[in-house]
C-alpha cells in the first residue's frame, strides 16, 4: 500500500546513556583534541546573505488525532492535571522554551472532516462527532472509546486561540475543503476576524469569551487534497482553491492563503496546479505552497509499501539509522525541485514554500498510551533528523517561509509525550530549543566538505551526506548549527569564518553514546544537551570536533 492510498482509504536499546556531566567531558575533549588533522571543513561566507530565517520555519502542528489534542494539549478545566483554562500547564511552560512561532490546527486529514461550528458555543452543549481517524485502521489494541475517536469538541476555535496566545504563537488554521462549502469557510473567517460588535458571529465569539478578533492571517485551503482532502486532480483542486480563496472578507487583515501542495516528490501536482492557477490569473491568491514529506521507508529500496517499509522507533539496526536520515535529507532536493517547477509560472517567486508536515513516521508499538494513535518514541536519531531538516530550511531561507513538524505532542515526531500528569520532553524538543537562536537571523551561505558515512543498503555499500550545517547572523552574533550523522566517528572540522573573526565561542551539544537513547517518563533526562568549552580560534580558523551522532550549536560573537 502506498501513503497516498493509505490516506485515501483512511477518508532500546540496552542504552548505556551518559549523564550530562560525562557528555560535557567528551565534548570538551572533542573541542580541544587537535593532535590529528581535520578531515572536514565548513566555510561561513558572511558576505553572502541568503535571506532572513522566518521564525515561522520553527512551527508546530496539532491535529485532532489520537493523544495530540485530548490528553496532550487539552486536559479540561476540572482535571487533576495542572492546567490553565483546561490547557496542560506543563506543555505551556515547556513549549515557550522553543519560541513556537506558529501552530497549525485542526489537521491534517481531520481538517477536511471538521465543522468549526461544532467547536464553538457553550462547551456543555457541543456535539460529539465521529473523529476522522476513528476508521483509519491504524489503532493499536484495546482502545477505549473517548474523545480521540468520538470528538467531544471541547477544544474548538476559542480554546485553540487561547492556547496560541498562552504560548506566544500565531494560529494557522486549515479549512475544510472536502466536506464544507466556501460560505462555511467565509463564516469561519468572520467568526475569527470580524471586529467586536459588528457581526452576529463576532458576538458569538464574544460569548465564547473572546470579544476581540483573533486576527488569523494564515489559512490553509484544505489539506492533502490529492488524498484525504478530496482525492482531487490538480485542476479540480485549483478550481476549489479559487472558490475558497477569492473574495474572502478581510477585516483589515491581508490573508495568507496556503495551498495543499505535493506529497514529497510529486512535481506533477505542483506543475499542474500552478499552470491552472496561472491560466486563471489567480497566482496572486497563493501566499504559500505546502509540501509534506515524512521519513518512513527504512527498507533500503526493497519496498515502497507504506506499512512494510516502516521500522521501529526504538529497536533499529545501524543501517536503519542511516537509511532514515537519507530519507530526511531528500528535503533539500524536494525544496529545490518544487521551487524550480513553481518558477515555470511564478517567475518572480511570489509564492513561498510551506513545509507544514515533516518528520519521522515509524510503525505502531512505541506509543506511550493506547489512545495515542500514531504515537511513537523519539531517539537521538530523531534529534539528528530534526537538526538536519532545520539546517536545510535555514539554508533555503529565501524559499521556505513556514514549516511545522508533525506533530507537537503524543504523535509522530513529537517534542513532548504526556499521559495524565506525566510529561516529558523528547530529543527533538532539545533540537528546537537549541535552534531557536536562528529565528529572525540572516541566513548566510556555507560550504561544507568532509567524509560521507558509509553503510550497507540492501546488501550494497552506500553512503549518506556527512556533516550538515547552517549559519545565521543577528547583529554580531553568529549561530552555527551542525549535525553529524556518523554513528561512530567524530568529525574534526576546520571552521573558517569569511568576513570577520571570532571574539568568543560557546558550544551546546546534544549527543549520546547509544544512538537508541531516548527520554521516558521514568528517565526523562537521558538525552539532554550540555554546554561544552571551545578552544580559542587559531589564526581566524576554529577547529572543532563534532561528536558522533550529534547535534551541535556554536554561538560565536564576532569582533
Ligand atoms: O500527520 C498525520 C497525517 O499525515 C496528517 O493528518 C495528514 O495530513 C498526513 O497524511
Amino acid at each position: 500500500m502506498e501513503r497516498r492510498q493509505f490516506i485515501k482509504s483512511a477518508v532500546s536499546g540496552s542504552a548505556m546513556v551518559l549523564s550530562g556531566h560525562a557528555l560535557a567531558r567528551i565534548a570538551a575533549s572533542s573541542a580541544v583534541g587537535q593532535s590529528r588533522s581535520a578531515d572536514s571543513r565548513i566555510e561561513i561566507l558572511l558576505n553572502e546573505p541568503i535571506g532572513k530565517i522566518a521564525p515561522e520555519i520553527y512551527g508546530h502542528f496539532a491535529e485532532h488525532l489520537g493523544g495530540v489534542v485530548y490528553g496532550g494539549i487539552w486536559v479540561g478545566e476540572d482535571s487533576r492535571v495542572p492546567n490553565v483554562g483546561g490547557i496542560r500547564k506543563s506543555l505551556i511552560d515547556a513549549v515557550q522554551r522553543v519560541k513556537p512561532s506558529v501552530v497549525r490546527w485542526p489537521g491534517g486529514c481531520f481538517a477536511d472532516s471538521y465543522n468549526w461550528r461544532d467547536g464553538v458555543g457553550p462547551r456543555s452543549q457541543r456535539p460529539r462527532r465521529t473523529n476522522f481517524w476513528r476508521d483509519a485502521g491504524e489503532w493499536p489494541k484495546d482502545v477505549p472509546d473517548g474523545p480521540w475517536n468520538y470528538d467531544t469538541n471541547q477544544f474548538g476555535t476559542n480554546e485553540f486561540m487561547r492556547f496560541c496566545r498562552l504560548i506566544g504563537a500565531q494560529p494557522y488554521v486549515a479549512a475544510n475543503v472536502r466536506s464544507l462549502t466556501a460560505r462555511d469557510f467565509y463564516e469561519w473567517v468572520e467568526y475569527c476576524n470580524s471586529p467586536a460588535g459588528t457581526t452576529t458571529l463576532a458576538d458569538a465569539r464574544a460569548s465564547g469569551g473572546d470579544r476581540e478578533p483573533f486576527k488569523v492571517r494564515c489559512w490553509g485551503v484544505g489539506n492533502e487534497s490529492w488524498g484525504c482532502g478530496g482525492n482531487f486532480t490538480p485542476e479540480e483542486y485549483a478550481a476549489e482553491y479559487r472558490r475558497f480563496a477569492e473574495w474572502v472578507p478581510k477585516y483589515g487583515i491581508e490573508p495568507a492563503f496556503i495551498g495543499a501542495g505535493p506529497n514529497s516528490g510529486d512535481l506533477d501536482w505542483t506543475r499542474r496546479f500552478f499552470a491552472r492557477m496561472n491560466e486563471r490569473r489567480a497566482l496572486g491568491r497563493i501566499w504559500g505552497w505546502a509540501l509534506h514529506h515524512y521519513s518512513w521507508n527504512v527498507s533500503g529500496g526493497r519496498t515502497t509499501d507504506w506499512r512494510q517499509g516502516k521500522g521501529d522507533a526504538l529497536k533499529f539496526p545501524i543501517d536503519e539509522w542511516y537509511e532514515l536520515l537519507r530519507e530526511a535529507d531528500k528535503m533539500e532536493s524536494l525544496i529545490t525541485d518544487h521551487w524550480s517547477v513553481m518558477s515555470e509560472t511564478d517567475r518572480q517567486h511570489r509564492v513561498k514554500l510551506v513545509v507544514d508536515e515533516w518528520g519521522s513516521w515509524y510503525r505502531p508499538g512505541t506509543e506511550t498510551y493506547n489512545t495515542h494513535l500514531l504515537g511513537q518514541q523519539s531517539t537521538m536519531r530523531d534529534a539528528v533528523l530534526a537538526g538536519l531538516t532545520l539546517n536545510t530550511f535555514n539554508r533555503h531561507a529565501d524559499k521556505v517561509a513556514m514549516a511545522s513538524v508533525a506533530q507537537l505532542i503524543n504523535c509522530l515526531q513529537s517534542l513532548f509525550l504526556a499521559n495524565e500528569d506525566k510529561f516529558v520532553t523528547t530529543p527533538t524538543f532539545h533540537v528546537f530549543e537549541m535552534y531557536a537562536a536562528h529565528q529572525g537571523g540572516q541566513s548566510v551561505r556555507t560550504v561544507c566538505s568532509g567524509p560521507r558515512p558509509s553503510y550497507i543498503r540492501n546488501g550494497q555499500p552506500a553512503t549518506i551526506r556527512g556533516l550538515s550545517e547552517s549559519a545565521s547572523l543577528s547583529d554580531r552574533q553568529l549561530v552555527v548549527t551542525v549535525t553529524n550523522p556518523d554513528a561512530t566517528q567524530g568529525r574534526l572540522t576546520e571552521i573558517a569564518i569569511r568576513g570577520a573573526s571570532a571574539k568568543s565561542i560557546k558550544a551546546k551539544v546534544l549527543a549520546t553514546r547509544d544512538i537508541h537513547a531516548h527520554n521516558s517518563f521514568d528517565e526523562p533526562r537521558s538525552v539532554e544537551p550540555v554546554e561544552a568549552p571551545v578552544a580559542a580560534p587559531r589564526g581566524g580558523t576554529l577547529v572543532y570536533e563534532f561528536a558522533p551522532a550529534s547535534v551541535t550549536r556554536l554561538q560565536i560573537v564576532l569582533e
